[in-house]
């Protein structure tokens, strides 16, 4: 069998970084490496000075951890720059915080190359390569120009937005059509494969044999969904063992027979916080039976915290929850608790467990999997209540759900309501059908999936290559 590379930004290096960091990203990809072994290459989570940079090489349950330093100035321009102020807006719908320099798109392109020739040097011929996210968009082009012709396959794990959004990248060809490079493209929901296929065909005019694949030079690159999901009956083991475990006891006790809603979220913009709690506090104007027998909990790490957006919105989420606290809180009953301290997923699966509610209200999402975590660790005699964005990837699959427009906040007051009074019958039955659409799509069998297409033989391209190849050469 052929050996599989993943490559990704952040990678879970066991012992180190302490587990209870990791995105949604590093969890389905760890999930994914413990049943399929090969090597997880990407950066070291160090930043150094130029010319220092070190590979380092660990194995753990057979698993190979090749991770690679970026220099303090690669880093600001890749990651901090081009990365998380230009890309991560843009494809999460938000160009009034987009900020492009040439500088960071230079900073960009050159890191990709450097992680090409790391990779290169430890590559063998029949390596099947698996790229994730918007770190690495060009990095097959990269390859490609470096005489590698493996099968490369890449994951977009947030939104992909329509191309009137995205064609504000400046030079959008340049990164965005390097895409055509890589055997196989992913994305979480068929909008943002359609939105991928749209800008291909309107604004690149590439030749297509279908919706889902396109003539690209010498190869056909194909496009599909593959909708990232949960371990669901380990996850819900998880809650039933950790809502016994003394921290999520003491929470539990804490709360004195009030109710809980929970939210847990990276403090980032596209997770609607502010607007979430603005939210809570039209609900405790609007719905005063509720004042002091409910408490919402979120948990929220702080993230990104060098760039000036992140800063600006901890600032804003800080004096909402104190304004709300303030005006509606008693000596004896906080209505938020607001803890920017990262959780173990054990605790989180218990608290989970113990919340008879979940605001899971981004404003953007690929997918969110709290969500569905959230449904996958409740008691099924006994479950909470999932309220989901239906601006998140999750809320294609939980239809189930409480759906809301995080804009609309006195619908999201209201869908709070809504959850807190549910019976209990038709709570179970909203859970009995989220748990059986979210088993069908187990994260077992998400990573199989992705590699039988991408290792599937690819379709004769009907255009001669020569017309082909030049769609892509036009764009460099
Ligand atoms: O897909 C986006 C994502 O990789 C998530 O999976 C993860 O939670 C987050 O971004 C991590 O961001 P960063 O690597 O910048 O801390």
């Amino acid at each position: 069998m052929a050996r599989i590379i993943v490559v990704s930004n952040r990678v879970a290096v066991p012992n180190r970084d302490g587990g209870a960091r990791a995105g949604g990203l590093e969890v389905v990809l760890r999930s994914f490496l413990k049943r399929n072994q090969g090597v997880w290459f990407g950066w070291s989570g160090r930043t150094v000075p130029k010319g220092e940079e070190a590979i380092r090489q660990v194995k753990h349950s057979g698993v190979t951890y090749i991770t690679t330093d970026i220099s303090r100035a690669d880093f600001q321009d890749y990651y901090n720059g081009f990365a998380n102020r230009m890309l991560w807006p843009i494809l999460h719908y938000r160009l009034d915080l987009v900020e492009f320099t040439n500088r960071d798109m230079a900073g960009y392109l050159r890191v990709n190359e450097m992680f090409a020739d790391r990779l290169q040097s430890f590559l063998k011929p029949d390596d099947v390569i698996w790229v994730h996210d918007y770190h690495f968009l060009p990095l097959a082009k990269a390859l490609r120009d470096r005489g590698v012709d493996n099968k490369i396959g890449f994951f977009l794990h947030i939104p992909f937005p329509r191309t009137d959004i995205l064609t504000a990248l400046p030079k959008h060809e340049r990164i965005i059509l390097s895409l055509c490079h890589y055997d196989l493209v992913g994305f979480q929901t068929d909008n943002d494969a359609n939105n991928f296929a749209d800008y291909l065909t309107d604004e690149c005019r590439m030749p297509s044999r279908d919706r889902r694949t396109f003539i690209a030079g010498i190869r056909t690159m194909r496009i599909g969904v593959f909708p990232v999901g949960v371990e669901m009956a380990e996850f819900e083991r998880l809650g039933r063992r950790a809502s016994k475990v003394a921290s999520v006891r003491e929470v539990v006790r804490s709360l004195a027979d009030r109710s809980m809603i929970i939210g847990v979220d990276r403090l980032d913009y596209s997770k609607g916080i502010g607007l979430r709690m603005r939210a809570f506090e039209h609900f405790l104007g609007n719905y005063a039976r509720w004042r002091g027998a409910v408490t919402y909990l979120q948990i929220t790490p702080r993230s990104r915290s060098d760039i000036r957006e992140y800063a600006d919105m901890e600032r804003r989420i800080d004096e909402t929850v104190g304004r709300v606290n303030g005006h509606y809180g008693e000596a004896a009953w906080t209505p938020i608790r607001y803890v920017n301290r990262s959780h173990s997923r054990t605790a989180l699966a218990g608290l989970y467990r113990s919340s008879r509610a979940a605001l899971v209200t981004p404003l953007r999402d690929g997918m969110n999997l709290v969500a569905k975590e959230y449904v996958a660790a409740q008691d099924p005699q006994d479950p909470g209540v999932l309220i989901l964005s239906r601006f998140a990837g999750a809320a294609v699959e939980c239809q189930a759900a409480l759906l809301v427009n995080p804009y609309d906040q006195e619908a999201m007051a209201a869908a709070i309501d809504q959850a807190l009074s549910m019976p209990l019958d038709e709570r179970k039955a909203r859970h009995g059908s989220l748990v059986k659409v979210l088993s069908e799509n187990d994260i077992k069998h998400w990573g199989s999936r992705f590699i039988a297409a991408l290792t599937r033989p690819a379709p004769v391209a009907t255009l001669p290559r020569a017309a082909a190849a030049s769609y892509l050469a036009a764009a460099e």
